[in-house]
């Protein structure tokens, strides 16, 4: 079995540890796909020297030649993209279409991030005195820590690597410890665009550890997170001062008015709630149903959901693949059990799935009240709660109703339902009629509330997140002007 380096200063390196982990296939458990190096606070603290050493010459090569080497790392992520989909399928579990999609995120914000690197813009503005200039422009923060989750094993880690390198930093990538194999092929891919040696590095191990000293250590400038509320909070309590963009949770709902087309509607709750098995941080897992129609929609729902297939991702025939590992199964069993002693009525699945493999069955729970667990926490596996409402207002009241801000839909046909629910529905993002899931990747993305710390990823804004502001006065008057205290005459 292969056993896999570090990539530090574009060196494969061995862990100070001398451990290693592993990395299993979720479809059978038994098939163990490398050796990963279980990283060490000494392991980081060499990449943030390999980091910052390699930050003094990036930041200043011309952003559109930093956007040259990216355009070149989407090029071979295009001619790997098969090759790549298949491993992640076998690494992480998801189904062949979706793993395509994933690597094309990757190539999509590859291609938008080089072009930024003819804008990067700042602003230019009048003085308020005469013969003096001002403008700003946009300056790199230095050594970012990009910590990232196992369900976009290469899109994540794109959204935030791309994005940082563009605007002159460079970075440390510390994977999920369920997909090391992804993001280390990745590095693969950026070692052969090119990339200066130390622009871009990747320690694998716990977050415990390797995660923490990337947070902690005050050399790191930035951190860029995707995964857990808990983590999430740990990093906004331990960070110190480093500009920090989390993107956290989400219990996002799809609101099924009377007036909608309810086979759109369908399709669009089985692709959000049970798309990449429920485990999307976007995934539907309310379904906010009007009362005239609930009766109707839970019967098409249920009889949908029961062609599902379950099976290895890499069929064509499958629609729902495993989820990433035992916990997340014991998890979605915990909170079915949970929905059945809360009173929820169990419509369809609640159970494992009789097949080897990290298998859950597509569950739905009806008459489920918007204050029950299964409706407020996130489960994160295919679970979806219907609540029923008996109106507009009321279905937006328990749309807001939870702790999290990140996706939301409406299906409705009525113009007036549709801009009640995009104006007040609290959320970084509301889809009208389509589901809660596949943003893209030139707007922004992010959420509200204990989604996350109010930065957004992708679009110009994942230019915000990785650059800050320096302002420009320029005086050309050849003597000492005083703003707010020179009168400035006008004759
Ligand atoms: C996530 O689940 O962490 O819009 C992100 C979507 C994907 C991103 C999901 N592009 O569902």
């Amino acid at each position: 079995m292969k056993t896999f380096g570090h990539f530090i200063a574009g060196k494969w390196v061995k862990s100070d540890s001398r451990k290693t982990f592993e990395s299993t296939n979720p479809a059978d458990p038994k098939e163990v796909l490398g050796k990963f190096q279980l990283g060490t606070e000494k392991d980081v603290q060499k990449a943030i020297t390999a980091a910052e050493n390699a930050f003094i010459k990036w930041r200043e090569v011309p952003a559109p030649k930093r956007g040259e080497l990216i355009l070149k790392a989407a090029q071979l992520l295009k001619r790997e993209k098969e090759r790549l989909a298949k491993l992640m399928v076998k690494e992480m579990g998801k189904v062949l279409k979706e793993a395509r999609g994933d690597v094309q995120e990757a190539i999509d914000i590859a291609e938008y991030m080089a072009g930024e690197g003819r804008r990067l813009f700042g602003h230019t503005t009048p003085s308020e005195l005469r013969d003096k200039f001002a403008m700003t422009i946009r300056i790199p923060l230095g050594v970012c820590g990009l910590i990232t989750p196992w369900n976009f094993p290469i899109a994540i880690p794109a959204w935030k690597i791309f994005p940082a390198l563009i605007c002159g930093n460079t970075v440390i990538l510390k994977p999920s410890s369920d997909t090391p194999l992804m993001a280390l092929e990745f590095m693969k891919i950026l070692d052969k665009a090119g990339f200066p040696k130390g622009t871009v590095n990747c320690v694998t191990g716990s977050g415990s550890v390797a995660g923490k000293e990337l947070i902690e250590n005050k050399r790191v400038k930035a951190i860029s997170f995707t995964g857990s509320k808990e983590t999430g909070e740990f990093i906004a309590g331990n960070a110190g001062i480093k500009k920090i963009g989390l993107e956290l949770g989400g219990k996002n709902p799809i609101i099924v008015m009377d007036d909608a087309d309810l086979n759109l509607a369908l399709e669009g709750v089985i692709w959000g709630a049970f798309g990449t098995t429920g485990q999307r941080c976007t995934a539907a897992s309310r379904v906010i149903i009007h009362e005239k129609v609930k009766k109707q929609f839970e019967e098409m729902l249920v009889s949908k959901a029961k062609k599902l297939r379950l099976g290895s991702g890499l069929k064509e025939s499958t629609d729902v693949g495993p989820l990433i590992n035992e916990a997340a199964v014991k998890k979605s069993e915990y909170y079915c059990g949970i929905g059945v002693k809360e009173k929820a009525k169990l419509l369809i699945g609640g159970k494992r799935a009789r097949m080897n493999g990290c298998f859950f069955e597509p569950t739905i729970f009806t008459d489920v009240k918007p204050g029950m667990r299964i409706a407020q926490e996130e489960i994160f596996g295919p679970v979806v709660s219907l609540i029923s409402v008996k109106n507009i207002n009321e279905a937006i009241k328990v749309a807001n109703n939870i702790e999290y801000g990140l996706s939301s839909s409406i299906y409705t046909n009525n113009v007036r339902n549709a801009f009640l629910a995009m104006q007040k529905i609290n959320a970084g993002i509301t889809y009208v009629n389509s589901s809660t899931i596949g943003s893209e990747v030139h707007l922004p993305f992010g959420g509200t509330k204990g989604t996350g710390n109010g930065t957004r990823e992708a679009g110009i804004e994942g230019i915000n997140e990785f650059s800050e502001t320096k302002t420009l006065y320029i005086d050309y008057s050849g003597k000492l002007q005083k703003a707010q205290i020179d009168e400035v005459k006008v004759d």
